[in-house]
């Protein structure tokens, strides 16, 4: 039996709770990580963070957020308060290190990633490596980046990055609009941490199925 594997996310893109939850019902003793985006979050508050934590499972809040150093510190006070796992930002130095300060001084668990490029953008490979450098340095626990990225990342930033990818695709799926696109083996290989992936699942005909598929592959892969 393949059993639940935290490093597979699987992002709730439903526009309401009920479709959020039917997944989560139906991928209950696959899937222990989700990752609940601004469409869902904005949809339906704190509220579908709680049931869904209630049913054990790991959370990442994908909420990207970036404002001056102050705000992004105090709304990071907030998401602390709620018990999430991971929680993105896309902003910078000054107010990642805000950010990071207040985790510290509330002792809180919860782990900062910064989107280095979004993966539906093209890019070389020494912005995403300054942006990655940027956000470690001022506190950030990891990163969001592509697959094609992160062995680099790894090699140059070390084992204790989170480094969480988005665009992955199995070889059997459709592209979607994403462009850097790696397969879960490949991103494993590379050193990732965590795979987020979305429509591969909650699209699928049989999405338990098509978990079930992404599960074997990856605990069939080792570390490059
Ligand atoms: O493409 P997929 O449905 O697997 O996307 C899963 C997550 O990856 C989305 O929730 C989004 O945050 C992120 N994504 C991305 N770049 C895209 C499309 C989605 O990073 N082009």
């Amino acid at each position: 039996m393949t059993k639940a594997d935290d490093r597979l996310i699987v992002a709730l893109d439903f526009p309401d709770s009920s479709a959020a939850l039917e997944l989560v019902d139906n991928l209950d003793d696959l899937i222990s990580f989700y990752k609940i985006g601004m469409q869902l979050y904005f949809a339906e508050g704190n509220t579908i963070v709680e049931t869904i934590k209630k049913r054990g499972k790991k959370i990442f809040l994908d909420l990207k957020i970036n404002d001056i150093p102050e705000t992004v510190a105090r709304a990071v006070e907030s998401v602390a308060r709620l018990d999430v796992d991971f929680l993105t930002l896309f902003t910078n130095a000054g107010q990642i290190k805000a950010a990071r300060a207040i985790l510290t001084q509330t002792n809180s668990p919860l782990k900062l990633l910064n989107v280095t490029v979004l993966t539906s953008e093209t890019s070389d490979f020494s912005a995403v490596a300054a942006r990655a450098e940027l956000s470690l340095e001022a506190g950030a626990h990891g990163l969001i980046c592509s697959g094609y990225e992160t062995a680099e990342l790894r090699a140059r930033f070390g084992d204790s990055a989170i480094l969480v990818n988005p665009g992955i695709r199995p070889a059997s799926a459709s592209a979607d609009d994403q462009v850097r696109i790696v397969t879960p083996s490949q991103a494993l290989a590379a050193g990732a941490s965590n795979l987020v992936i979305g429509r591969p699942i909650t699209k699928a005909a049989d999405p338990r199925a098509a978990t079930l598929q992404i599960l074997t592959e990856m605990q069939a892969t080792r570390r490059g």
